[in-house]
């Protein structure tokens, strides 16, 4: 039993109840103030048929400040408690009433980011999962869905909430939304904000106006937001004939933001982080980020608000699912291997991760505590994986039929992943029962492979095993799409890529007739989130860089060929590296191949996969050996291509930027040869690289080479004289020189940049660049001594009181504590029990604190 099962306030899928009533409209009013804003809500109401019998009416709220409370217009003398007010059921009439409420609520002060609060002068507020209640006396809960009407009085020039402006004058503004949805999905913003105007038309003739608001003097980093989002509303119509409803679409960037961006009903509100860019400021990663998250956003307008969760455990149906259509959306843009690639690195780094500690759950969770703390790389980046599974197995027709059947059905309802299944099911014909699995049941399947080969006949025996996980010791065998093809000897594809179904513990497919023994590419395009064991020979895995016909598998054959070389030095095993080296090598100089493909390539796993990987074979991974390991390995592939590293250099550069997929596969491959020559030249290259930069990509990337050679004094200097007053993109500055310190610096490297006056640990993206850069950097913060445990915990108990939510998401730097050497265990254990014993500690922190000890 694990500590959030314990906690008296664990919330339990189980007890779902709909709630009594039913909101047929909502008005709001506020006026604005940053100490006393008045929020004036009219709710229309009646008792809900679904939950039979008189009831109590409950409304959540938090931190309000009752002015007034009126049913059908007569005054009610109740006073609310903690967490809300009820209403007794013998004041309530059994048909259509009007309940008006009046709060004050302090937006100044709020420095959680949750409900309504100020970021540099402006209003706006952040209501998922569970902000409204902070707002006014409402059922905060998806499945209650209403029609909001708001009105805005504040003297601010730009005052906007979700729907369709209706009417304004001096000092205020008046929106409607035709379009019932959850109290999580109101926003409200003003401000001094100007605004990069577009406009879209939808295919049966909507005229939408398009703006990205943001504060003056940023109007000139618009564009590509903008232009993304244009992309992201026609792909939309294109691939899942889904159009926009409404009149208006507006996005509003602000500085100080907990996550991402948030997906409001016709008013997005972004992190700025992810929405200004140029090429100056702006890397090419950020340029692809931006158009992935403005598109995930835009997607939610279908996913996830049209449709949206019946509760909070259904969250992966809104969030794996519209991951899973923006990694298709950035495919089609992109190079879809490409993107593959990266998404599964980042699966592999965070979502293996997570589901192999004491903080794995299942996709859709059965319990939790605090709501905030399952926004997780299981929910969305393991939720988009089964989504893909789920197209793997029905094919792309089936898949088709199920979403419009999916819309249809469920338009302007709150769902589940039983309706979804359904769907599924319903349209194809499928049994899902096993496969509904995959969203109950915590943990990374193993699948193991033997191959039989034998009078032209070749067999693969897959073994599927998932470890036990909190609360769940014991796992079923699920289905699993195993996408594979057969290589010749000689290079030529025998079997192009064919799905294997996988039901089974054990299992076996046999391929006849075949003229020599193949060379098998086993789980090409990543067809399923499985740790592959396969145990081969170096021999074969260079055969599959060089010859593979599937892009992913090829880089998966250079990736566990690093992998296995990795692991070989330090447990004592065969010397693997002039193979490994003399493969890259041969890859890297291959000019046919595209340069984005080939900066992948090079790309060593990193510190946490191989302590990953060491730990998942039964060795307990030594952070500073590690790092030691990969550095040599670096220095070893930096000499054997010394004399290529300069004309690569040359023949990738230059060129005018534009944010497209081919110029950046150019300068990362430029970018990653750079980092190779500062090894062999001591930093001459990169020093004039850094010179010669005329965008962010090409300045980052030479700094980042100087860091790594323990260089750029200079160039750090410089980069802060031209961008100091940019805080995101001084965010680089900070997080570069903690990721790249030496491992024995990191700590003290965060610890003075964190300890400058200037430094605004209150605004999460400078919190997230300190220290979420150094419970990245492996060796650094695993350090033995434990001064990065230390200093991690030390900000976390000072963040915690102002910003539960973001110090509770970078505690799961702790979270691989079970793989480590006892002294560094009971050094963990120690901060997260100074961490628990905090008084007053935030139910976030206390839930992931106590979640990681149990
Ligand atoms: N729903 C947002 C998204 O996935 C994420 C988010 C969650 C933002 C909670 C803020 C608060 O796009
Ligand atoms: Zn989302």
């Amino acid at each position: 039993m694990t500590e959030a099962a314990r906690d008296p306030r664990t919330v339990y899928l189980a007890d779902y109840r709909p709630w009594s009533h039913l909101v047929d409209r909502v008005e709001l009013c506020f006026r604005l103030a940053p100490k006393g804003t008045k929020v004036a809500a009219k709710l229309h109401m009646r008792p809900n048929p679904a939950a039979r019998g008189r009831h109590v009416l409950r409304l959540d709220g938090e931190g309000l400040r009752l002015i007034t409370l009126k049913l059908d217009g007569a005054l009610l003398d109740l006073t609310p408690d903690e967490t809300g007010l009820t209403v007794p059921a013998d004041l309530l009439p059994e048909c259509p009433f009007l309940l008006e409420t009046e709060v004050a609520i302090d937006p100044e002060t709020n420095t959680a980011l949750e409900g309504l609060y100020m970021s540099r002068g402006m209003y706006c507020t952040q209501c998922e999962a569970e902000g409204f209640r902070k707002i006014t006396f409402y059922p905060d809960r998806p499945d209650v869905m209403a029609r909001f009407h708001v009105r805005i009085e504040s003297d601010l020039p730009v005052l906007l909430s979700n729907g369709n402006p209706t009417a304004s004058g001096e000092g205020w503004a008046e929106w409607d939304d035709p379009w019932p949805k959850p109290a999580y999905l109101f926003a409200l913003v003003a401000g001094d904000l100007v605004a990069h105007r577009g406009g879209f038309t939808t295919r049966s003739g909507r005229s939408v106006d398009l703006a990205v608001w943001v504060r003056p003097g940023d109007e000139d980093r618009c564009a590509w937001a903008m232009d993304s989002l244009i992309r992201s509303m026609k792909w939309d119509e294109e691939v899942y004939g889904r159009e926009y409803d409404l009149d208006v679409f507006n996005i509003v960037a602000v500085d100080d933001f907990n996550m991402g961006a948030m997906e409001n009903k016709g008013l997005n509100i972004f992190n700025s982080k992810y929405v200004l860019a140029s090429p100056e400021s702006a890397t090419d990663d950020d340029f692809a980020r931006i158009e992935a998250i403005i598109a995930h956003e835009y997607f939610h307008n279908w996913t996830g608000n049209r449709i949206t969760c019946r509760d909070w455990f259904q969250l992966c149906l809104k969030e794996g699912l519209t991951v899973f259509r923006d990694q298709q959306f950035s495919g089609d843009m992109r190079s879809h291997a490409v993107k593959r690639i990266e998404d599964v690195a980042v699966l592999r780094a965070r979502q293996f991760r997570e589901d192999q500690g004491p903080l794995a759950h299942p996709v859709r969770p059965e319990s939790f505590v605090e709501i905030n703390n399952f926004y997780t790389a299981t929910v969305y980046e393991k939720g988009a994986e089964l989504i893909r599974m789920l197209k793997t197995l029905v094919g792309d027709e089936g898949y088709a039929k199920a979403l419009n059947l999916y819309f249809s059905r469920h338009d302007g309802e709150a769902a589940t992943i039983e309706d979804w299944l359904k769907v599924f099911g319903d349209a194809t014909g499928r049994d899902l029962t096993q496969f509904a699995l995959w969203y109950s049941e915590a943990g990374t399947p193993r699948l193991k492979v033997a191959e039989a080969w034998q009078d032209g006949s070749y067999t693969l025996t897959f073994t599927q095993e998932t470890p036990p996980s909190p609360g769940q010791p014991v796992k079923a065998p699920k289905v699993i799409p195993i996408a594979v093809g057969l290589l010749n000897p000689n290079g030529d594809e025998v079997l192009p890529t064919t799905v294997l179904e996988m039901t089974g513990a054990t299992q076996s497919f046999r391929f006849d007739g075949l003229a020599a023994r193949p060379v098998p590419s086993i789980l090409r395009g990543f067809s399923a989130p499985v740790v592959l064991e396969r145990e081969t020979s170096a021999d074969e895995r260079a055969f599959l860089l060089a010859h593979d016909t599937d892009l992913f598998n090829r880089c998966e054959a250079g990736r566990s060929l690093a992998r296995e070389m990795l692991i070989a030095g330090l447990t004592g095993g065969e010397d693997l590296l002039p193979a490994w080296r003399d493969a890259l090598a041969r890859l890297i100089r291959d000019d046919t191949l595209d340069p984005a493909f080939r900066a992948l390539a090079l790309r060593l796993p990193s510190e946490d996969d191989i302590a990953q990987a060491l730990h998942q074979r039964g060795h307990t991974p030594d952070p500073a050996a590690i790092h030691a390991a990969r550095r040599a390995a670096g220095d070893a592939l930096a000499q054997a291509l010394a004399a290529d590293l300069p004309g690569m250099i040359a023949g990738l550069g230059a060129g005018r930027f534009a944010p497209d997929a081919a110029g950046a596969g150019r300068r990362a491959l430029r970018n990653a040869a750079l980092a190779l020559l500062a090894r062999v030249d001591g930093g001459a290259a990169a020093q004039s690289a850094f010179a010669a930069a005329d965008n962010m990509t090409d300045q980052t990337g030479a700094l980042a080479a100087l860091l790594d050679i323990g260089q750029g004094a200079a160039e750090l200097a410089r980069f802060r004289d031209e961008w100091g007053h940019d805080a995101n993109v001084m965010d680089k500055w900070l997080s570069l020189q903690v990721a790249l310190a030496a491992p024995d610096r990191a700590a003290a490297q965060a610890e003075t940049l964190a300890a400058d006056p200037g430094f605004d640990w209150r605004n999460p993206n400078r919190f997230r660049a300190v220290f979420g850069a150094l419970s990245g950097h492996h060796a650094g913060f695993h350090q033995a001594g434990g001064a990065g445990y230390r200093l991690l915990a030390d900000w976390l108990l000072r963040l915690d009181p102002l910003n539960p939510q973001t110090a509770a998401r970078l505690s799961t730097a702790f979270e691989t504590w079970p793989r480590y050497d006892a002294a560094r265990r009971d050094l963990i254990r120690a901060e997260l029990e100074r961490i628990l014993g905090q008084p007053g500690l935030s139910r976030d922190l206390a839930e992931m604190a106590g979640r990681m000890i149990a």
